[in-house]
């Protein structure tokens, strides 16, 4: 499978949107849209990346009772949604249910499981009264994750290796992906495009070098020319 690129659209409302997409290349296939821009504007955010044929990562982080997330996924894949995020730590029974609503679907999105926030840290582990360290926790909720039939896992690139090692069928999307000489804004651990794709990343998420870009034309090349520089 061809690593695809998706670009995050971390703006605040669809005049915004429909600005950032006016100016990016046509060769950007994939688009995420967060809790930010779906509470803005609802399910209606999704139809100018429809008009133009995109395909959508809808990032809501899913966690709730089985039943309700079940129904969220049906309902994100009625709206043509071809990839979503659910949270690992909802558990076994949950995450089988979203797994199993995704498969029931006419065209079936593919779920992706986050493990831990990024923003999370092991003093916030202490709070939460989980013992074990950060990267046990990723490594045994992933496998939560994809023993209950979730498609992959959200995940840095740091850990893709370790992950496409011990999962090799799993989709593994990578956001904090920077240019070699890139500003890294407030991501901690970044990685470029080439070594993600050389870890195993299948989806590589990038906004800011993108969005900010001077000449986002270029800069989505130098991603895509970068991603193909994997060994
Ligand atoms: O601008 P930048 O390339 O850093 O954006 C990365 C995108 O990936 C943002 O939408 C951010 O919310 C998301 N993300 C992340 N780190 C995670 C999970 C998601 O940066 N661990």
């Amino acid at each position: 499978m061809k690593p695809a690129l998706i670009v995050a659209l971390d703006v605040p409302s669809v005049n915004e949107m429909e600005a950032v997409l006016n100016r990016l290349p046509d060769s950007i296939e994939w688009y995420k849209i967060g809790l930010e821009l779906f509470c803005a504007e609802g399910p209606a955010i999704l139809n100018p990346l429809k008009k133009r044929n995109k395909k959508i990562f809808l990032d809501l982080k899913l966690h709730d009772i089985p039943r309700t997330v079940a129904n969220a996924v049906k309902t994100a894949a009625s709206h043509g949604v071809q990839l979503m995020t659910v949270h690992a730590i909802g558990g076994r029974a949950m995450l089988e249910a979203a797994a199993e609503a995704a498969r029931e679907c006419a065209n079936p999105p593919k779920l992706v499981a986050v493990t831990t926030l990024t923003s999370l840290s092991q003093e916030d582990f202490i709070d939460l009264g989980i013992g074990r360290s950060l990267s046990d926790q990723a490594l045994s909720l992933g496998e939560l994750a994809v023993s209950s039939g979730i498609d992959g896992l959200v995940t840095s690139a740091h850990e893709a290796g370790a992950l496409r090692k011990k999962f090799p069928g799993a989709l593994l999307v990578t956001p904090g992906i920077r240019m070699p000489e890139g500003d890294i804004g407030d991501q901690k651990r970044v990685a470029t495009p080439a070594f993600a794709v050389q870890q195993g990343a299948t989806h590589l998420v990038v906004g800011r070098p993108i969005l900010q870009a001077a000449d986002p034309a270029s800069a989505t090349a130098a991603i895509f020319s970068d991603m193909k520089n994997a060994p």
